[in-house]
């Protein structure tokens, strides 16, 4: 069964020498093993103009094709830049404080996801099996089965599908809808994103739909949705945290920062994640305990993202205040309470910050799964503490975790004096419950489960 996986991002990036490498992100990790044993086509957007349209992977021995939609600067920012990131990102993350409602934005959206369908009708051979990634591919499903009424499609939304009322608040809103239901199965995280879907296509279309199978009956198709929550690749990350090299560096880690009790907290620098709130939370938490002033340090890194859009920079900009305030406070001689970091770190660096963390505060205000969480858990040591948001997909599955609401600021900061005087105990009993569920929700079980479903939609079932 060739597969064709159709994406925002490419499988594979160009290294400052030239050369060719495999991304690590998870889903390539997840994908690319499948692409290279049945063959087929990874579709992706083109950002640079001189790279080409059609590449065999590895040029010396190819096992499958990349194909890029070449896109003009105007393109990436009404399509990227615009309507996925400053209108889908935001509505589905139920901050409709960050939306930017521009025509243009959905105009150039829609030209995008028709080019991503044209070339996803040229590279299709009768057969395959159509897997279509996330927000920024909404209008490309009903376009390609246009072209072929029997190919076999689905989709896997990685971020929140918010409530009806709030997906409602969207101009189009029904036109995506319309889009999406080319597929015929659509994946989520969990069951309440699932559900959130059905109802919105059932009220904002009038589909009929059936509960709790999670079917929407769609111009003669059956359209089935269903919960895929996705792991990280388990393997990888607990041989990289059990290194020698990981751990000399976690030692050293602890020794730089020379706290007691290190917290830490690890975020693409994007407003969903909460980092501005934690820091508010872990002020407050400064100001509540001087017991502590000495002994406890937050080590926060932001990796930059999206560094075209105003409320990222917006962001940034508050974030290097916030830090600025706490740390000029309540300094002391040989002390920094936060450590700030605004950089890229390879996923072996990650990991020995993750070992040396007596406490994870992972606290976004929204998020599809939360994959840092599970990277977390993988690589932290039997003393490591994991404070979770309650508004992340990854909290239905990890009731070990502390789970905190992170809009209560105050709920936040007690919950951190909690993780840090939790007993040895405890702190083991809780991660080796949540090891051994993050060991089940494996990314390659993840795409196997949800390629086996599609092969049964194959079949009709
Ligand atoms: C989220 C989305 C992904 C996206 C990633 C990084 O996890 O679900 O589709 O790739 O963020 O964002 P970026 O815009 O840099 O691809």
């Amino acid at each position: 069964m060739r597969l064709t996986v159709v994406a925002n991002r490419a499988p594979i990036s160009r290294t400052e020498e030239g050369d060719w490498v495999t991304s690590v992100g998870g889903l390539t990790t997840a994908l690319l093993p499948v692409l290279s044993d049945q063959g087929g086509t990874w579709v992706a957007m083109g950002e640079e103009p001189d790279l080409p349209e059609q590449q065999d992977y590895p040029a010396e021995d190819p096992n499958f094709r990349v194909r890029r939609v070449p896109l003009s600067q105007e393109e990436l920012d009404g399509y990227y830049y615009g309507m996925a990131n400053s209108v889908l990102w935001p509505l589905s993350h139920y901050m409709v404080q960050h939306l930017d409602l521009r025509d243009e934005f959905f105009e150039h959206y829609r030209q995008v996801n028709e080019r991503f369908a044209e070339a996803v009708n040229e590279e299709y051979q009768e057969g395959d099996v159509i897997w279509m990634q996330d927000y920024h591919l909404t209008f490309a499903p009903a376009l390609v089965r246009e072209a072929h009424p029997d190919a076999v499609m689905g989709h896997f939304w990685h971020i929140p599908w918010p409530a009806m009322e709030v997906f409602r608040i969207l101009p189009g809103a029904r036109k995506i809808l319309r889009g999406m239901l080319g597929n015929d199965l659509i994946g989520f995280h969990v069951e309440e994103y699932a559900k959130n879907f059905v109802e919105s296509a059932e009220v904002l279309l009038g589909a009929e739909v059936e509960r709790p199978e999670g079917i929407i009956h769609w111009k003669g198709r059956e359209v089935h949705v269903e919960a895929h929550p996705i792991g990280i690749e388990v393997g990888r990350f607990e041989r990289m945290s059990e290194s020698d090299k990981v751990k000399r560096e976690t030692e050293e880690v602890r020794e730089e920062f020379g706290a007691e009790s290190l917290v830490v907290g690890i975020d693409r620098l994007d407003y969903t994640k909460g980092v501005l709130s934690r820091l508010k939370a872990f002020e407050e938490f400064l100001e509540e305990n001087p017991d502590y002033h000495g002994k406890v340090s937050l080590f926060q890194v932001a990796t930059p993202s999206r560094t075209e859009v105003e409320s990222y920079q917006q962001l940034k900009r508050e974030v290097d205040e916030a830090v600025g305030r706490i740390n000029g406070q309540f300094a002391g001689d040989y002390w920094v309470p936060v450590h700030y970091r605004y950089r890229t770190y390879t996923q072996e660096e990650l990991c020995s910050f993750y070992r040396a963390a007596d406490v994870a505060l992972i606290t976004p205000l929204r998020d599809g799964m939360n994959l840092v969480t599970q990277e977390f858990i993988t690589a932290a040591t039997e003393q490591g503490v994991i404070i979770l948001s309650e508004l992340t997909g990854a909290a239905y599955l990890l009731p070990e975790a502390l789970q905190v609401n992170p809009y209560d600021q105050s709920g936040l900061a007690e919950a951190i004096r909690t993780a840090i005087e939790m007993p040895d105990e405890e702190r083991r009993d809780r991660i080796r419950a949540l090891k051994s569920t993050v060991a089940d929700l494996n990314v390659h079980r993840w795409a196997d489960d949800f390629l086996d479903r599609l092969a049964a939609r194959r079949e009709g079932s």
